[in-house]
């Protein structure tokens, strides 16, 4: 299976953010992964449109953007305005999913829903026929460096089954302490799409090409 690593931007050393994102795409992320926070969805705040516009210049690796705020249709256009290819929003956070994800296609980006590690899969059963991609929270989102919620692994596993059984093509990532020891797991599972955080590419003992190349040597299960 051919897997995708999406690369956390909220790791990154933003004093150097435009050399970081040059040595992503160097590495091969498959997609730069911009967490949007509004400190009320979650607690915590990070960057803005803006600076995904800023990035947008510099560099052709597809967006993918995780909304965690509440009400996301007020910020669909302008995400996607500034560059983002992929635009996930949170069931939790979204009064109108079906509006929503079709506004996010009608501006010309695929739609993702997330799920919170404690929501149950069948919140997606009226909508997963119609987004590109599911994403599993492995934690509770807000901030990088924690652990893997165990019950992801589960989760994961029956939405693939889901997935599969109702012969439908949808990707699923999952998001949060996507380790070296843990990513395997999560592939096993049904992941296609892996979030690289503090856990892997952005690890505080190895450069982001090695940690890359760690991180794909362990889902291919070779020894490291
Ligand atoms: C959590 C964020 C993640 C996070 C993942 O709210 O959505 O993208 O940065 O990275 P680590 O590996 O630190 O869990
Ligand atoms: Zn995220």
């Amino acid at each position: 299976m051919d897997i995708k690593v999406s690369t956390s931007i909220m790791c990154a050393d933003f004093l150097r953010l435009g050399e970081v994102v040059k040595e992503l795409e160097n590495a091969g992320a498959d997609y730069l992964h911009f967490d949007i926070m509004d400190g009320h969805f979650v607690p915590n705040f990070t960057m803005g449109p803006d600076m995904l516009k800023s990035i947008r210049n510099m560099t052709d690796v597809p967006f993918d953007t995780h909304l965690m705020v509440y009400d996301p249709e007020r910020y669909v256009e302008s995400f996607i305005q500034t560059g983002s290819d992929l635009l996930v929003i949170h069931t939790e956070a979204c009064k109108h999913l079906h509006r929503t994800v079709d506004l996010i296609k009608q501006n010309g980006a695929m739609a993702g829903v997330a799920i919170n590690p404690a929501t149950p899969l069948s919140s997606l059963d009226y909508i997963l026929e119609q987004v590109f991609m599911v994403l599993i929270m492995s934690v509770d989102p807000g901030f990088a460096g924690q652990k893997m919620i165990p019950s992801a692994i589960r989760k994961i596993r029956e939405l693939r089954n889901k997935i599969d059984s109702a012969g439908l093509d949808v990707q699923i990532q999952v998001d949060g302490n996507v380790s070296f020891e843990n990513a395997p797991k999560m592939v096993a599972a049904g992941a296609e799409i892996l979030v690289a955080g503090s856990s892997s590419v952005f690890h505080r003992d190895m450069s982001i090409r090695e940690g890359m190349e760690k991180l794909r040597q362990c889902v291919r299960g070779e020894k490291i």
